[in-house]
């Protein structure tokens, strides 16, 4: 047992409130689960102690959504929409995703790797301890598997790592009709799923993706091998996506700005998690906000996340997207720490983290700082000392 003591301590225990304990510590066991957790002068004997000498101590980071393995880069495409042009009018000229997939396609195992381990670092020197990664840049057999198994070689940096099937996330060139696609989508899902690298299936439902209907077939294809869903939902217009995903009673529904009080209702009822993603309504220069006060009211989870990719959301910076997340979206401090926390977990099925209590992984991050608010009111600053994962210290910036 090892005992951490003398920090202050935001565990965000409970469903509400920072849970801050100012002279606090943690227990942890052998196997890197939290047993306890309080006042440091209450805290139990422990074979070694360490002296947090007043760090501030917060669950570690879960970024629930990212595309973190690809081929090749799309500043170009910044320049394109500088001078106008949107997003779907790029998607639509065969730019967007598409380029990214041929990029992908012509990079080897170990390119792919490279790149996503230098991105991997760069988010866990700002906290991270959980990482979502999916596919969708591949689009055939070979290349989402790639995809897949270069995800899962991430968690060898001391993270861990969850891994989604996307290839429902736009067309390859090779296919002209979407639903014949569709069926291909879903045919490669069980090899891969049998390999043991999926975790959950996502899929893009907009008018330059994926319809509902094409979107319930693959869901079908995850129910058949008991795969939890997800959905990339409303970014551009509603499509009723997220009603049709808490059909599937979804792990999350991301993006979210066109959802309406029908979606709310319908993810409300499924325990379906918001997953808002600031970059991409920040790089892309979105005028239309994700309903936050409907979801806050309707008691939907909100998590946060980078949505790291190289098009709509190049961001490497999850304490920026707590600060984007209260200054774009008006969530307060403690709701976007635990938007990137705990509600991050529940997007990922995940409830053994994100809180600091009894019970939980001892993934956490020791931050140079004297309140949880400081990490999301600061921006442009990396205040992280060290990053603890499953009670083993990892170093920091
Ligand atoms: O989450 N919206 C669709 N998918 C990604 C963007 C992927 C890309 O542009 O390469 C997203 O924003
Ligand atoms: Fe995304």
């Amino acid at each position: 047992m090892k005992l951490w003591r003398g920090g202050r301590v935001a565990t965000l225990a409970g469903d509400a409130g920072w849970g801050l304990i100012d002279d606090g510590a943690l227990l942890v066991d052998d196997h890197g689960l939290l047993r306890w957790v309080g006042p440091s002068a209450e805290a139990p004997p422990a074979d070694e102690v360490v002296d947090l000498q007043g760090a501030l101590v917060t669950p570690g980071l879960v970024d629930c959504h990212t595309h973190l393995v690809y081929g090749g880069n799309r500043a170009n495409e910044f320049e394109q929409r500088l001078h106008g042009a949107s997003y779907a009018d790029i998607a639509k000229a065969g730019g967007g995703i598409k380029s990214t997939v041929a990029a992908t396609r012509g990079a080897s195992e170990a390119d792919l790797l490279a790149g996503a381990r230098t991105r991997a670092r760069a988010l866990m020197a700002e906290g991270v301890t959980t990482l979502e990664v999916k596919s969708g840049y591949g689009l055939d057999a070979d290349t989402e598997a790639r995809m897949l198994r270069v995800a899962r070689q991430l968690g060898s940096l001391g993270l861990d790592v969850k891994t989604t099937y996307l290839a429902a996330h736009a067309m390859p060139p090779e296919f002209s009709d979407a639903d014949t696609y569709v069926a291909a989508v879903c045919a490669w899902l069980p090899g891969l799923h049998a390999a043991g690298l999926v975790d959950a299936v996502d899929a893009f439902c907009e008018h330059i993706a994926f319809s509902p209907a094409q979107v319930s077939r693959v869901f079908d294809a995850a129910r058949a091998l008991g795969l939890p869903v997800k959905l990339h939902a409303e970014q551009l217009s509603d499509q009723g996506g997220a009603e049709l995903a808490a059909r599937y009673r979804a792990l999350s529904c991301d993006h979210l700005e066109f959802l309406g009080p029908d979606g709310v209702r319908a993810m409300a009822q499924a325990g379906t998690v918001a997953v808002l993603l600031p970059g991409a309504f920040y790089a892309l220069r979105e005028t239309q906000l994700p309903p936050v006060t409907a979801l806050r009211e309707a008691g939907v989870p909100i998590a946060i996340a980078t949505d790291h990719n190289p098009g709509s959301s190049p961001t490497l910076s999850p304490l920026l997207m707590l600060n984007m997340a209260c200054v774009l979206f008006r969530l307060t401090p403690e709701e976007a720490l635990r938007g990137l926390t705990v509600h991050g977990a529940r997007a990922l099925g995940l409830r053994d983290r994100g809180q600091l209590v009894p019970g939980q992984r001892a993934d956490f991050c020791l931050w140079d700082g004297g309140h949880p608010r400081e990490l999301a009111a600061c921006f442009g600053h990396n205040p992280l000392k060290a990053r603890v994962f499953k009670g083993r210290i990892q170093g920091g910036a």
